[in-house]
């Protein structure tokens, strides 16, 4: 951390919008659970968002939309319990917003009440903003999230970069704009080209994070699984690995298994 940097002992959108003004970049991580939640909050990260790519990661689902509220509140509850400084944002799942907005208020609420987060995210634009707005009206903090938004993914029909057609990228924009004004505390960009991320940035004063999205935005955000190098089948271009867990954690458990089998587990010193 640089020495202008000022230090936060607890996250709230005031800091994250602050961090902007002041050009300190946000970083931002998903976790499901207690124990890793705990781990992503102490080593500092200033947004932990329970994503609803708990579907995929934490249950194996090919895609985001099976997840229930039920199941995204229990993912939340666990985080919550794990964290002191960050911001707590969860995802309203596929199906729990995009009915009614009457809806999408009585969902977002159950996810602040049930499991104590502290915002709510979801993904879309104009078509979303009645929503938006009663959710916003009800003092639950909302981002958006624009591009490739995964619960729309079958009606792209491909996980391929979003608004590279002036159209899309415009909407984009347009979308970006009417979510700083009615009240978004921020906003994800997922995989986007980085001029178009960068030109959204500089128009809105709410902080962009982005995932796939480039660095001329305000902060970034990964799936902790990926970062972690948990999986070895996703490889995005975006995707840095800084560790690999999978083959970290593949060599302890062969390891484990042939101390159990030979019989060196435990040994004297392990035993009561
Ligand atoms: O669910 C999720 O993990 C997300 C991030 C990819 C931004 O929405």
């Amino acid at each position: 951390m640089s020495a202008a940097q000022k230090s936060y002992s607890r996250i709230t959108t005031k800091s994250l919008s602050e961090m902007k003004a002041n050009g300190e970049k946000i970083a931002m991580l998903t976790a499901y659970d207690f124990t890793l939640a705990g781990i992503v909050d102490q080593a500092g990260v200033d947004i932990i968002l329970v994503g609803d790519s708990a579907s995929n990661v934490m249950a194996g689902h090919e895609t985001t939309l099976p997840i229930t509220l039920d199941q995204m509140i229990y993912h939340a509850s666990s985080v919550i319990r794990a964290v002191d400084r960050a911001l707590v944002v969860v995802d309203l799942p596929f199906g729990t917003y995009q009915a009614d907005s009457k809806e999408a208020l009585r969902s977002a609420i159950r996810i602040m009440k049930e499991s104590g987060a502290h915002a709510v995210k979801l993904e879309g634009g104009k078509e979303v903003k009645e929503s938006i707005e009663r959710i916003l009206k009800a003092g639950i903090p909302v981002m958006g999230h624009l591009g490739l938004t995964p619960q729309s993914i079958y009606k792209f029909g491909t996980y391929t970069v979003r608004a590279k057609e002036e159209a899309e990228a415009e909407q984009l924009i347009r979308d970006a704009k009417m979510l700083e004004e009615i009240g978004c505390f921020g906003v994800v960009l997922e995989k986007i080209p980085a001029a178009l991320a960068g030109k959204v940035a500089q128009g809105i004063r709410i902080p962009v994070i982005g995932i796939g999205a480039g660095n001329q935005v305000d902060g970034q955000v990964l799936v902790l699984h990926d970062m972690l190098g948990m999986s070895k089948e996703f490889s995005p271009r975006f995707l840095r690995r800084y560790l690999d867990l999978n083959e970290t954690i593949s060599t302890a458990v062969q390891s484990y298994t042939s101390d159990v089998k030979n019989g060196d587990f435990p040994n004297d010193k392990e035993q009561y």
